[in-house]
């Protein structure tokens, strides 16, 4: 969702009939795909051709273990009047970021939704947890869901019903994305078992989960119309995302289906167009939010627009939405100076029978189905008076409704939830190089620190929305960060650790000056350091595309210069993700860290690692390639033509994102998709594969939707397995990673081969454990676009097991069908 922002409109009258979302699907277009610029192709628009509309919006069936749920909440709307059915659907300016406000008489107490994927951002006394590249790239469930939790349980004791968050859109198509950071991977598997784990925490928490952003959402340039001077004059319409239906479902749906799978109580539609059409923005796209989530995928929840995403009424709401969000919002800088598209309009659509009644039953009965299945009826804590204080995106000035508040104001909601973040931060850090023995620090006394990442934030720790030259990094900006609490910065923690060993740690911030200076003449004293240690981080944030995959503030020159003297430089980047790291090579560089953006307690997660108190077990959750330019599928940052609807994404490189593209034209890269060093070694042997099940046949069985779709896709049918073992002399964590390769009976454009399972294995030195991985069909499946099913191909395939998307150290191949 989007707190800041942006772009909206609101004029032209809803009450049409409803409008024909069309969508197309597609195939590629030719022309270089480093170009920023991509230029319309009318004839490949035309082309993509149309495919039909879906209506009507299907109802909640409560199928999947809502039923008990479903019929309370069917009660419920038996009771409404038309005005309360609208205000059911409809935002509000009130305490929360979201607001559904109360109706006393039926003892509901409204629904308050809060930002975001990391924290709950507008709150004191409350955590800011690792962000979601990093828990991407812990590879580890249990972490997943064990931060999903803990982030529910805040969010619950704060008041608030609704978590906006997880994010699998973007899923990560460009490096370059502002937003990927908010995402675990670019790898739809890896991405969909975090969505699964993180929305099951949140859910176990008693606080409902809101999948975002459905789907496409791939950039944040030209995500929303272009508006002149703050009217509802429009001069450029939002980009469209245009994805063909494979692609659709095999990268972008796919951790999705898990979402839904996993019950997220709702999904956040996005901004941007979907599939070319003036019309087709994502929050009244029929196709996708009728036919691919609530039929196809059996959502039984509900869907809420994203901050300012409705441009309709009734066509929004036939096209399968079911909730404005934050209601009545004008273009940007006109906050709720403007009526809602639903709200009243609802009212009068029912009157004069333009609305069906059903249709806005069905929207609160799937509003308040997963409410009572959370039992967020009995005793929910009240929203946090505090909050309404802290809300700058609907301050008190806004407000047209009553919001009683009470209860305890500024309740501390972080319990004991630090010393999960300082492991979580460590976990989702990644070794990328380490040489000469140089990590783990062995007790230095002469520690150098350089960079404008290591020390406080110089003006306040309420700048974490906004880049800001010195200070480390823990998170991104935009509606998914966090407001800190406390921050642990690396200099601290480097300095209480070299002070337990009666050390030094002199240190140098300016980057410039680090940069032009020679380092020999900055130090005290003026000899070779143990240790020289390099700070450095890469801004991202909501709202805006990176500019480049540098690190940021002349991180590069910074490096060179500490490394053109010091014998034993380590390099840790805090980063919202990608960093091209052309020094990698560098002989004086003898280690490298990705931090990643680990929340509140960076600088302990830092010292654990480099001290060896925690041994790295991250694995890289998206490829760094030798050079920015080797990435394929860049956003789309400018047009050249002037029509209305020009602003086009192709996403045409089809499957080929991230690994699959690198591996589908052998390209080097530096380091690829799941590496990561261990202090210790590991081994892997003995990978065994067998049937969980007979006469497995192509297709799968059709068997009534359940929440995530046909359930024989989620049946496992192969199982396989491996045995680890730590061959070195530190206890650590392997990363076993399977891939499977589809035979070549595939259709063309199938990739080389796809993550397919990964295990988190705690070992011993010398111990051995077995890591057994279930193949569901789904895993072994392509999406037939013909059939409109997933199919398991004819012929061989092939299981690799191994420790990167590169590193395979075992493969076998089987013959599935039949
Ligand atoms: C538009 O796409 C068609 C079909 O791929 C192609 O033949 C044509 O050259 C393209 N035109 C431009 C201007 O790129
Ligand atoms: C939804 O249920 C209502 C009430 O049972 C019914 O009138 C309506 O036709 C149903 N809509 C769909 C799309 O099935
Ligand atoms: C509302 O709650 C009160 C107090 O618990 C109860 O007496 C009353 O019956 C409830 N009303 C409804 C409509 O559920
Ligand atoms: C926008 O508003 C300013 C100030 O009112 C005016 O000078 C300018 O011409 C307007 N621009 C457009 C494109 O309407
Ligand atoms: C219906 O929506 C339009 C567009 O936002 C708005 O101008 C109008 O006031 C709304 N009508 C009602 C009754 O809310
Ligand atoms: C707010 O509540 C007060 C007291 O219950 C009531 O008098 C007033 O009409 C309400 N205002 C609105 C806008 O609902
Ligand atoms: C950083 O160092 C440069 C070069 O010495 C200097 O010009 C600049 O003023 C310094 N910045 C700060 C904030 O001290
Ligand atoms: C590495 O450091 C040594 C010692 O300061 C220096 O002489 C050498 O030039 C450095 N190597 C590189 C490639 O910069
Ligand atoms: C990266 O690619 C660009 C464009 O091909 C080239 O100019 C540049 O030298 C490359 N950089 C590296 C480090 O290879
Ligand atoms: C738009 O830009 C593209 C890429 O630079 C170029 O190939 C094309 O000719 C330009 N089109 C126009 C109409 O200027
Ligand atoms: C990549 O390398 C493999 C193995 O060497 C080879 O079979 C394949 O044809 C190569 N692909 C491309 C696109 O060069
Ligand atoms: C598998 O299919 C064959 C041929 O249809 C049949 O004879 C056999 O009984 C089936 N086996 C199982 C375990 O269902």
């Amino acid at each position: 969702m989007a707190a800041f922002l942006s772009s909206l409109l609101a004029s032209s009258v809803l009450l049409s009939n409803a409008v024909n979302a069309q969508n197309f699907d597609g195939n590629g277009r030719s022309d270089d795909a480093f170009s920023y610029v991509q230029p319309l192709n009318t004839t490949i628009l035309t082309e993509y051709g149309s495919s039909p509309a879906v209506y009507p919006s299907p109802n909640i069936t409560g199928v999947g273990g809502w039923e008990a749920a479903l019929q309370k909440a069917k009660a419920f709307v038996a009771q409404l009047t038309t005005e309360e059915k609208a205000d059911m659907v409809t935002g509000q300016a009130g305490p929360c970021v979201g607001n559904i406000v109360a109706i006393p008489r039926l003892n509901f107490s409204g629904l308050c939704l809060q930002d975001g994927p990391l924290a709950i951002r507008v709150a004191d006394f409350a955590s800011v947890f690792a962000a979601g590249v990093s828990t991407g790239a812990s590879w580890d469930k249990a972490l997943m869901y064990e931060r999903g939790l803990a982030m529910g349980q805040e969010f619950k004791g704060k008041g608030a019903h609704v978590v906006l968050g997880p994010v699998s859109g973007p899923l990560g198509r460009s490096a370059y994305a502002g937003r990927n950071w908010e995402g675990f991977s670019s790898d739809p598997y890896l991405s969909g078992i975090a969505m699964e784990q993180t929305i099951t925490g949140h859910q176990a928490a008693g606080v409902q989960a809101c999948a975002k952003h459905w789907v496409g959402n791939e950039q944040e340039t030209q995500r929303n119309p272009t508006y002149v001077n703050m009217t509802n004059e429009k001069t450029f319409n939002a980009v469209s995302a245009n994805i063909d239906d494979r692609t659709m479902h095999e990268l972008y749906m796919w951790p999705f289906a898990n979402a839904v799978k996993a019950k997220a109580a709702a999904f956040m539609c996005s901004y941007q167009r979907i599939n070319g059409s003036e019309i087709s923005y994502g929050c009244q796209n029929s196709k996708s939010q009728n036919g691919l989530l609530k039929t196809e995928l059996g959502f039984q929840g509900y869907v809420m627009s994203d901050w300012g995403a409705t441009h309709t009424g009734v066509a929004a709401i036939e096209a399968g939405l079911d909730m404005n969000m934050p209601g009545g919002m004008g273009p940007y800088g006109l906050q709720f100076g403007v009526p809602s598209y639903f709200g009243g309009n609802i009212t009068i659509g029912v009157n004069n029978g333009s609305l069906a009644v059903s249709r806005v039953d069905d929207m609160v009965i799937r509003i308040m189905t997963p409410y009572f299945w959370l039992n967020q009826d009995q005793n929910y804590p009240s929203i946090d008076p505090s909050g309404a204080d802290l809300n700058t995106f609907s301050p008190r000035s806004t407000w047209t409704r009553n919001f009683t508040l009470s209860g305890e104001r500024s309740r501390d909601v972080r319990s004991n939830h630090a010393e999960l973040i300082r492991r979580h931060g460590a976990a989702g850090a990644v070794l990328l190089k380490n040489v000469n023995g140089s990590l783990p620090l062995k007790a230095p006394t002469n520690i150098a620190v350089f960079g404008n990442d290591a020390g406080e934030p110089t003006q306040s720790s309420v700048l974490n929305q906004v880049d800001y030259e010195y200070g480390t990094l823990s998170s991104g900006g935009g509606s998914g960060t966090g407001q800190f609490s406390y921050l642990v910065t690396p200099l601290q923690a480097l300095q209480s650790r070299a002070q337990q060993d009666g050390g030094l740690v002199h240190y140098w911030l300016n980057n410039t000056l680090i940069a032009n200076g020679d380092i020999s003449t900055l130090l005290i004293p003026r000899s070779q350091p143990d240790v020289c240690i390099v700070m450095l981080k890469t801004w991202a944030e909501e709202a805006a595309d990176r500019a480049h995959l540098s690190v940021d503030w002349d991180g590069n020159d910074v490096v060179e210069s500490v490394a053109s003297y010091c014998t034993n430089t380590v390099v840790v980047t805090h980063s919202s993700g990608v960093n091209t790291l052309p020094w990698s090579d560098h002989p004086n560089i003898t280690a490298i860290l990705a931090a990643h953006y680990p929340g509140q307690e960076n600088g302990n997660s830092l010292a654990d690692l480099l001290y060896g108190d925690v041994n790295p077990s991250g694995h890289l959750p998206y490829t760094i390639a030798m050079n920015g330019t080797d990435y394929n599928a860049p956003p789309t940052t400018a047009i050249n033509t002037t029509g209305f609807n020009d602003w086009q994404s192709w996403f045409d490189e089809k499957l080929e994102i991230d690994y699959r593209y690198f591996d589908a034209h052998n390209i080097t890269v530096r380091y690829e998709f799941g590496f990561g060093l261990s202090y210790t070694t590991f081994n892997i042997a003995n990978l065994s594969i067998s049937a969980l099940a007979s006469n497995i046949t192509s297709y799968p069985e059709a068997q009534p939707v359940q929440p995530g779709g046909n359930p024989a896709l989620w049946d496992s049918i192969y199982a396989a397995s491996v045995s680890v073992t730590n061959s070195g002399k530190v206890t650590g964590a392997a990363v076993p990673q399977l891939y499977v390769g589809l035979p070549s009976s595939a259709p063309a454009g199938t990739p080389v081969r796809q993550l397919r399972g990964f295990e988190k294995v705690y070992l011993a030195p010398g111990e051995t454990q077995t890591a057994t991985f279930e193949l569901m069909r789904r895993d072994l499946s392509y999406w037939d676009i013909i059939s409109q099913q997933w199919v398991i191909p004819e012929g061989k395939f092939t299981i690799y097991v191994g420790f990167s998307s590169r590193d395979l150290v075992v493969q076998d191949t089987v013959t599935v069908v039949g």
